[in-house]
């Protein structure tokens, strides 16, 4: 694929915002993934080319991050929390049904990738949301305290075309956009993340300190990076 005008400025932005710009990597790989719909070959080369990286170096990275997918991604990824705590309240269940129901395994996609109503499926490590267990995403948004039924129902309205609401947090998009947002662009940063993330469960633990009177170590003043060791 060739990166139009727009991309090589949006990749400019990104890397302007690091003193090193292997930094920008990361941001840049999620860019690649709005524009691509994955990371391909492409985009290894167009992170490398911008960064003054090997392919190899680009490679290794997009390899080990599983939030950088090789292969063509659904106009949405549903992420199904299968970790210890998940799984024991019923996310491999949940798990096994949305599979069944849509007939792919883990990173299978069903319908064409990209296309509206297209859902890629995986089962995920922990998806931070340990505290409203059994959880589901859909491109990183939360959908709390899943059953059988309620999962199945947002796989329904995904294929039908609807964005069922998340539990808290942004709006739902499509796995593109939110691609894009992680990368640091956003078209309305006010309308896509001025809502609140956090819930009562999640700040328990906040409140119990404050009543205890528990505080943290207080934060250096300043804090100086130590030089990156000389490239051979
Ligand atoms: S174990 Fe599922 S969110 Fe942590």
């Amino acid at each position: 694929m060739i990166f139009d005008a727009a991309t090589h400025e949006q990749a400019a932005e990104i890397v302007g915002r690091y003193p090193q710009q292997r930094s920008a990597l990361l941001p840049l790989l999620h860019l690649v993934q709005a524009v691509e719909g994955c990371v391909t070959a492409d985009g290894i080369s167009f992170c490398a080319t911008t960064l003054g990286l090997t392919g190899a170096e680009v490679e290794a990275v997009a390899t080990f991050y599983t939030m950088y997918k090789r292969t063509p991604c659904g106009e949405h990824l549903v992420s199904v929390c299968t970790n210890a705590l998940c799984a024991a309240l019923g996310g491999d269940d949940i798990f096994a049904r949305l599979s069944a129901k849509l007939g792919i395994g883990h990173e299978g996609t069903a319908g064409t990738p990209g296309q509206p109503g297209s859902i890629t499926l995986e089962s995920a490590e922990c998806l931070a949301a340990c505290d409203h267990a059994p959880v589901v995403t859909v491109n990183y948004e939360f959908y709390d305290q899943q059953t059988l039924d309620s999962a199945e129902e947002i796989v329904d309205e995904l294929q039908a075309g609807r964005r069922p609401e998340p539990t808290r947090g942004a709006l739902l998009t499509d796995f593109r956009t939110t691609s894009r947002e992680i990368a640091g662009i956003y078209g309305d940063l006010a309308g896509t993340v001025d809502t609140p993330t956090a819930s009562p469960e999640t700040l328990r633990g906040n409140v119990i300190a404050e009543d205890l009177r528990q505080t943290a170590p207080a934060m250096p003043e300043s804090y100086e990076m130590p030089p990156l060791p000389e490239k051979k």
